[in-house]
């Protein structure tokens, strides 16, 4: 990465307003016979130090009351309040729930599930994304908010909907799936014959008419089919948004958009989805304080999340929801404990995320999220733990201003992709519940984090020259040219790890021959996979180093095992200790080009991927956040953002005990929040602290 990047800094995501974003959903809708609790609204708000609001979300009914009655009113008046306050609006396309008259007076916008059952009124995402109805009047609501307040003083930013997601299995979809079919094997049925094996089970097409998307009582042997109705799915949602981005593009060219992501959903290929928009977002709900997790663990599995939104833009996100204190949906609604709103929410800020949005402003009276956590409760006041936490956070974020559009610089990246689940997750094979293609990446991920070393988290189309290390756990579907591409990225010095799986099938889950890994992989790698076992918990194995190079010699493996042949020149580091194929190769390495490949055989624990990556950091100086502290205490993470020729460091204590970090020389630093010049050589950090340094050597 050029010297260049780091000394610039990316505009402010919200128009013309270079500052931590702080705030969050705020539905004024539903007090509208409320002004006493609207106004006191406005103080709270400038107590809790909200500069931005997300407003119009799930407000259709609010807006047109009728058809083609409009009711915009109180969104003027909210804006008006919103801009004397001084306070940004993430202004909302209400698309993502719909009022009864529209469902009553036009059923075809409504969902038909798979099993072909259309759903009732009710929910919210309840909708087809193909219905010209709903497209229609989506695209004229928008474009009637975009005229309205295009030159409106609050009017920062655009939020698309909500959560776009799920499928529709309506006659209209069928059509269009058929039509992006016939697109994709350019009409002609053979090619998609071929393309999806179906000489089995005599499921040859005669016709693209014959073919209907998966079904529960129809069809799902066809892993091609589901593979691209998947696909398509992603295909019609984006169309459907794209169409309302360009709606208000169209007017308000400079106000940038985003849509809020989901953590752990599968059901979009999210990369794809990102194309026209400008900023990713993301709703993230952990489960802290877990019995059976703890925060260090589950800081990383955030922290995944965190770099792999970052990682689609290259570029700050914004976290779009979060809660201040607890969720209502989870099985356990655990509270916050105090410092942990403040450290997630820097753990966002440290990752990459210029904001921090809460859902929600206030708790609603009724119905279901009237006990979800919110900066202001039922009782009303700022005199609440969480509302003097999230104050307390206010006036952190405020003197974090200069954090805004700085960005990370990753050397290491794990490639971790959708469509790749898709097929590992529909595979007939393998063990059936424990596939765990997210878990895997994420295990891969969490043994850099523990290091503290900088990750990207990409998926397969992606390009790979500017890292020194690409881990790719199960890339099981070759696509997009990848095997190609990790070819030239070793070739030229890159440092890559594989596992098992790797290489079966090509994009539409068609075995290589030949031997796997596939498509020129084998060379690349050094092994080829003859055959896989899957191991019950109760099945002990593990494999022993010839040289004790990492802190223990053996390891254990679980879940699954290959049987692997190193080719000539492949060095065998380590060896399974039991069952037949004791003493075959479970770990190598194979030098090629100017890099090297290692390939681990088996499911390993993160103890030792600590350990092993632990080690190729060092031998390939790869250097983590703060290179001056090389050993860091468990709990300890490090984080840091780069830009305008200043960096900024964040150290986190995800542990239950105070740990002290000291750094091999002594330097000079500010603390921002302190606002503090300090002369360190260590520093000691509380449970749940986060402390955040600007270095001003
Ligand atoms: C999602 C939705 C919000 C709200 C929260 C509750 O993220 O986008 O509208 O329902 O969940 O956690
Ligand atoms: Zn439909």
């Amino acid at each position: 990465m050029s010297e260049n990047l780091h000394s610039s800094k990316f505009p402010s995501i919200l128009k013309d307003f270079p500052q931590m974003v702080y705030g969050g959903d705020y539905n004024p809708d539903q007090w509208i016979d409320r002004p006493d609790i609207l106004k006191e609204d406005d103080r709270l708000m400038k107590l809790a130090g909200i500069n931005s609001v997300t407003l119009n979300v799930f407000a259709w009914k609010a807006l047109e009351p009728e058809e083609g009655v409009y009711t915009l009113e109180w969104l003027d008046k909210t804006m008006d309040r919103m801009a004397e306050n001084g306070i940004k609006v993430i202004l909302a396309t209400p698309s993502g729930a719909r009022p009864a008259w529209m469902d009553r007076n036009h059923p075809e916008v409504l969902r038909m599930n798979a099993n072909r059952v259309r759903n009732l009124h009710g929910e919210r995402h309840n909708h087809c994304y193909t219905s010209p109805y709903y497209r229609k009047k989506v695209w004229e609501m928008n474009q009637m908010l975009a005229k309205r307040y295009k030159d409106h003083p609050a009017l920062a930013m655009w939020h698309i909907s909500n959560e776009y997601g799920g499928e529709c299995h309506c006659p209209l979809c069928q059509e269009a799936f058929r039509d992006w079919l016939r697109e994709k094997y350019h009409n002609n049925i053979e090619e998609l014959n071929h393309e999806w094996w179906t000489g089995f089970w005599s499921k040859k097409f005669s016709r693209f008419e014959e073919i209907e998307s998966p079904a529960p009582q129809g069809e799902h042997a066809i892993h091609g089919l589901y593979l691209d109705w998947l696909r398509f799915v992603t295909h019609q949602t984006k169309d459907f948004m794209d169409q309302e981005i360009c709606a208000v593009k169209e007017i308000t060219g400079d106000i940038l958009v985003t849509t809020n992501y989901m953590s752990g959903f599968a059901g979009l290929n999210y990369w794809e989805l990102s194309e026209h928009l400008d900023i990713i977002s993301w709703d993230s709900y952990p489960t802290w304080h877990h019995s059976q997790i703890e925060d260090n663990e589950m800081a990383a599995k955030v922290a995944f999340y965190h770099d792999l939104f970052r990682s689609i833009k290259q570029r700050p996100f914004l976290l779009m929801e979060s809660t201040p204190s607890l969720v209502n949906w989870q099985l356990v609604n655990k509270l916050k404990r105090p410092g942990m709103n403040i450290l997630s929410s820097m753990q966002a800020v440290a990752h990459g995320s210029d904001s921090v949005q809460y859902f929600q402003w206030r708790k609603g009276r009724g119905a279901a999220e009237k006990f979800h956590g919110a900066v202001v409760d039922h009782e009303g006041s700022e005199h609440t733990r969480v509302f003097k936490e999230c104050a307390d956070l206010g006036e952190i974020l405020k003197k974090c201003s200069d954090i805004q559009g700085t960005n990370i610089y990753a050397k290491a990246a794990v490639i971790y992709d959708y469509e790749n689940r898709w097929a590992i997750e529909n595979m007939n094979g393998l063990s059936f519940d424990n596939r765990e293609y997210e878990r895997t990446c994420m295990e891969s991920y969490e043994a850099l984090w523990r290091h503290s070393i900088a990750v990207d988290v990409i998926d397969m189309t992606q390009p790979l020259e500017n890292y020194q290390l690409v881990i790719a756990p199960m890339l099981y579907m070759l696509r997009n040219d990848i095997a190609a591409r990790l070819k030239r990225f070793v070739e030229n010095g890159g440092i890559l790890v594989t596992t098992y799986i790797t290489g079966y099938v090509n994009e539409n889950d068609l075995c290589y021959l030949g031997g796997f890994p596939g498509d020129g992989l084998k060379e690349v790698i050094g092994v080829w996979e003859e055959e896989i076992d899957s191991i019950y918990a109760e099945d002990k194995n593990s494999f022993t180093f010839k040289e004790k190079i990492l802190s223990k010699q053996t390891y254990p493996v679980k879940d699954y095992c290959a049987i692997i042949h190193p080719l000539e020149n492949t060095e065998v580091l380590a060896s399974y200790d039991d069952d037949f194929y004791q003493g075959m190769a479970a770990l190598t390495k194979h030098s090629y080009g100017k890099g090297a490949v290692y390939h681990i055989a088996a499911r390993t624990e993160v103890e030792f991927l600590t350990d092993f990556y632990g080690q190729i950091a060092k031998e390939i100086s790869l250097e983590n956040n703060f290179p001056l502290a090389k050993e860091l205490p468990e709990g300890i993470n490090i984080q840091k953002r780069e830009g305008n020729g200043e960096t900024y460091y964040f150290f986190m204590n995800y542990g239950k005990k105070e740990q002290t970090i000291t750094f091999s020389e002594e330097i000079i630093w500010i603390d921002l929040v302190r606002q503090e010049k300090f002369t360190m050589k260590k520093i000691v950090m509380n449970p749940l602290e986060v402390r955040i340094f600007k270095n001003n050597v």
